[in-house]
């Protein structure tokens, strides 16, 4: 480390632990690229260019950089995600937008565990399935919104046949061999791109399964769905409801989009997804069938 950096760190250390400073500013010329990186190095993030007023306007050092650095809180708590976030210091009772949080967020700063990461000085939440899941059960109207176990498998392979039209979504896991439940079981724990969520109620431990396949989390954007109800229960509102709650859910922890296709002749379905607040985005012809894709988006990102 060169000494001027070694005497920026300890002056900010100073600063901020014996005089009590909340934020530090720096500036200089936008030619002086020593200093710019000796401010880059201790950890200040540029705020914005600016002329400085006492420099004539032909003065090639009149274009100046202005630099700061908050000081590293703690207890600090998160609201929101991506350019919605803020910070909240309970000491310090003041919000920071998280534009100008200048710390990278992690598990240690944070009271409630939350990954995040800056970038580009904006903050955002990693999202991943566990992070979705630890904010599990969701209760409402007597049901239970929670991640898939192993003996859900079972219920669902000892599920009721689907009778009509629905004929065709009756569980493969009735004729197959047990182990293959076991090996459902293990995909889904070692797998990344999907989260299972059950629904529950007093009667029913396995009331309908709502899947998210397909994740992007980069792009925050759910690819597919498998959406099974339990037979003896469709057709009463609750499909609709239970998958609306799900993507408020997934929403609420910073997913952006949930798509997914759907045989156009499965008018239930179709019907029940319009209620939940999907629309019909594209229709496809697949193996001489018409299938629509429907779509949600989250309008708070
Ligand atoms: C798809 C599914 C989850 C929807 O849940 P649900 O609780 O049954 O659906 P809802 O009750 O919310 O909505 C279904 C609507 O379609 C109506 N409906 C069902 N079959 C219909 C038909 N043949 N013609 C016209 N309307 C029909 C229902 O009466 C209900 O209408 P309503 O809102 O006016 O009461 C559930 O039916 C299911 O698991 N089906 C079998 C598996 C399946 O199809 N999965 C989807 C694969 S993409």
């Amino acid at each position: 480390m060169g000494y001027a950096t070694e005497g920026a760190k300890a002056c900010l250390e100073y600063g901020f632990n014996h005089l009590g400073f909340e934020k530090v500013y720096s500036f200089t010329s936008k030619l002086n690229i020593r200093s710019i990186n000796v401010m880059k190095k201790i950890g200040l993030v540029e705020e914005r260019e600016f002329n400085h007023p006492r420099l004539e306007e032909k003065d090639p050092l009149r274009p100046h950089v202005l630099y700061s650095i908050y000081k590293k809180l703690r207890n600090v708590f998160l609201y929101g995600i991506g350019k919605h976030a803020v910070l909240c210091n309970k000491r310090i009772k003041k919000l920071f937008c998280l534009r100008y949080f200048t710390q990278s967020v992690t598990q240690t700063h944070l009271d409630k565990p939350i990954n995040g990461i800056i970038v580009k000085g904006v903050a955002m939440i990693v999202l991943s399935r566990e992070s979705i899941t630890q904010e599990l059960p969701l209760e409402f109207n007597n049901l239970i919104i929670r991640e898939l176990e192993r003996a859900d498998i079972d219920n669902y392979a000892n599920w009721p046949m689907y009778q009509g039209y629905r004929k065709m979504f009756n569980s493969s896991l009735k004729s197959r061999p047990y182990c293959d439940r076991e090996k459902r079981w293990n995909n889904y724990l070692n797998g990344t791109s999907s989260v299972a969520f059950i629904l529950e109620s007093k009667s029913e431990k396995t009331l309908g399964q709502f899947f998210l396949l397909d994740i992007d989390w980069e792009t925050r954007s759910v690819g597919n769905m498998s959406i099974r109800l339990h037979p003896e229960y469709c057709d009463q509102g609750i499909g609709a409801m239970a998958l609306k709650k799900t993507v408020e859910f997934v929403f609420s922890q910073g997913m952006y989009s949930i798509e997914f296709d759907v045989l156009a002749s499965n008018i239930g379905a179709v019907k029940s997804y319009k209620k939940a607040g999907f629309s019909i985005k594209e229709e496809i012809e697949k193996d001489n069938a018409l299938f629509y894709i429907m779509s949600i988006r989250n309008q708070c990102v």
